[in-house]
């Protein structure tokens, strides 16, 4: 009986009742530990001066992971343990800015450490924090 009443629960459940939002949100702040371990990668570097070789690693690896961040944010996945707040998907074309922000300032990052000129890289990375800082202080929750 438990059997057949859950086939009918799946059959008459709509498609979105099969998305997996713990899994979405899992995937989300997996990939923002990887931006996060770039940042701060990338600030330790040039603070140090250390490893000054690997600062392009950082930067094109950034550029790239900074192209998934559009797709984390998917319809439903602001429901759980998720420190994404609502505004996200409330106010679509205003997040959508700030991820713009963040995608350029990566390309800008990347470009400038490429251009091998120390004077832009310094304004680049700080464009990249404000925009981190710009996105996390709309939306997400500090908990
Ligand atoms: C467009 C919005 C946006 C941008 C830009 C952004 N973040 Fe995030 N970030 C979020 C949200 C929302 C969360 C919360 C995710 C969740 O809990 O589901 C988050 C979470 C994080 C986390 C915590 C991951 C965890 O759960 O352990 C780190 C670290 C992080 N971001 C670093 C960064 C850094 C560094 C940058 C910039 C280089 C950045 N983020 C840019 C929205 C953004």
């Amino acid at each position: 009986m438990r059997k057949i009443m859950l086939l009918m629960a799946a059959l008459i459940s709509p498609p979105l009742a099969w998305a997996d939002a713990d899994a979405d949100i899992a995937y989300r702040e997996a990939v923002m530990k990887v931006v996060g371990g770039h940042m701060k990668a990338m600030s330790t570097i040039l603070k140090g001066q250390v490893h000054m070789a690997d600062l392009a690693y950082h930067a094109n690896s950034m550029r790239d992971v900074s192209l998934l961040a559009p797709q984390i944010f998917p319809a439903g996945s602001g429901e759980g343990k998720t420190a994404a707040l609502a505004a996200i998907w409330d106010e679509p074309a205003e997040f959508k800015a700030a991820m713009d922000r963040y995608v350029n300032a990566a390309a800008g990052m990347a470009d400038a450490v490429a251009s091998q000129d120390m004077g832009q890289v310094g304004p680049a990375i700080q464009a990249l924090g404000k925009s981190c800082k710009g996105c996390h202080d709309d939306y997400k929750s500090d908990d």
